[in-house]
């Protein structure tokens, strides 16, 4: 109806979105084919897995063992590809796309045909279907402080692919505090900073990103409204929340941790810069559009809260001012 027309017209930016949660089961057997690699069961059997997940590391687990089937550059130019085919339908102007390259170098594959592979995709998408995207590189949380040093070395002959670094992964017991040196060397060398935080852990996590990394963005950060003091800190300074309702809802975030609410509407009345974004669409049952169309519909949203967080979509992203203002 109307609400859908909305919201598919409105031009957005996706800015917390795993182009590894982007993997569709189709396209996991069609990799695994032609890499000769075995994946148990069928597209049925793993539609039927991702239906539900007990927490995020249930979720982790499978997502992390989807990944087995990626090997070679072009695996990761089509992923890539298959993405922004997709979110172009969504009116997605451009995406900061987050890409996990532990998960593949720990697997044997070199950073180099990762990265390589996902620039390909980008490029290619740029020019046939006038979708702008950029990388974000992610680090696993679960992962030593070391992994994640030696993991920047490797990216720095492609710093020019490259807008900035994130902090993804199990996030109970691995504190943003475990990479305050990481993300220091990572600004110094000119690299923008987000982090997931205030998931599944409480709002000190959001507040240790803040204070010890720096970021400029939280990934989810729903927690926060456990603390009023930081709900009021947050909003004051403008800082960004790349929000993801789908993801919440699959995750058990909400029947856990918010009497199974949806928060979007509470965030916004609190004044909040929110932005809904998608996460891992390949897994939690829809795309950038399907995740406004859900917040809408539970929280009773207006037209002019859907343009309210496709504008901090764009003020939220790392474009150039000359690029924002004409998104915006
Ligand atoms: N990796 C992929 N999706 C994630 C999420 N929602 N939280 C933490 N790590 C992730
Ligand atoms: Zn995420």
């Amino acid at each position: 109806g109307r609400l859908w027309r909305y919201v598919r017209g409105a031009p957005k930016a996706e800015l917390h979105l795993h182009i590894e949660g982007t993997l569709e089961p189709e396209l996991m057997f069609e990799i695994a084919a032609r890499n000769g690699v075995a994946v148990e069961g069928t597209v049925e059997s793993h539609r039927i897995r991702r239906q539900s997940f007990k927490d995020l590391q249930d979720f982790l687990d499978l997502y992390y063992a989807a990944c087995d089937v990626l090997k070679t550059e072009e695996d990761f130019r089509d992923l890539m590809y298959a993405y922004l085919q997709r979110a172009a339908v969504d009116n997605v102007y451009a995406a900061e796309v987050f890409f996990d390259p532990q998960t593949h170098t720990e697997r044997g594959v070199p950073f180099d045909v990762v990265i390589s592979g996902l620039h390909r995709g980008i490029v290619e998408g740029h020019r046939n279907l006038e979708i702008r995207a950029n990388l974000i590189m992610c680090f696993l949380r679960h992962l030593s402080e070391e992994s994640a040093l030696s993991t920047l070395e490797q990216a720095l002959p492609h710093l020019d692919k490259i807008v900035g670094i994130g902090l993804d992964s199990g996030e109970l017991g691995n504190p943003p505090s475990k990479f305050e040196r990481l993300f220091e060397r990572a600004a110094g060398m000119g690299l923008k900073t987000v982090a997931h935080a205030g998931e599944e852990a409480g709002p000190e996590y959001i507040l240790e990103a803040l204070e010890l990394l720096k970021v400029r963005r939280i990934d989810h950060g729903v927690q926060c409204l456990k603390d009023s003091s930081l709900v009021e800190r947050l909003a004051k300074e403008g800082v960004p929340l790349t929000t993801c309702p789908l993801s919440n809802m699959k995750l058990q975030v909400n029947s856990r941790y918010f009497g199974g609410r949806n928060v979007t509407g509470q965030l916004l009345e609190a004044g909040l810069r929110v932005t809904i974004n998608s996460d891992d669409p390949a897994y939690f049952g829809g795309y950038i559009n399907d995740n406004f169309v859900r917040a809408v519909s539970d929280c009773n949203l207006t037209e002019r809260d859907v343009y309210k967080m496709c504008r901090n979509s764009f003020t939220s992203s790392f474009l150039s001012d000359v690029d924002k203002a004409f998104c915006i």
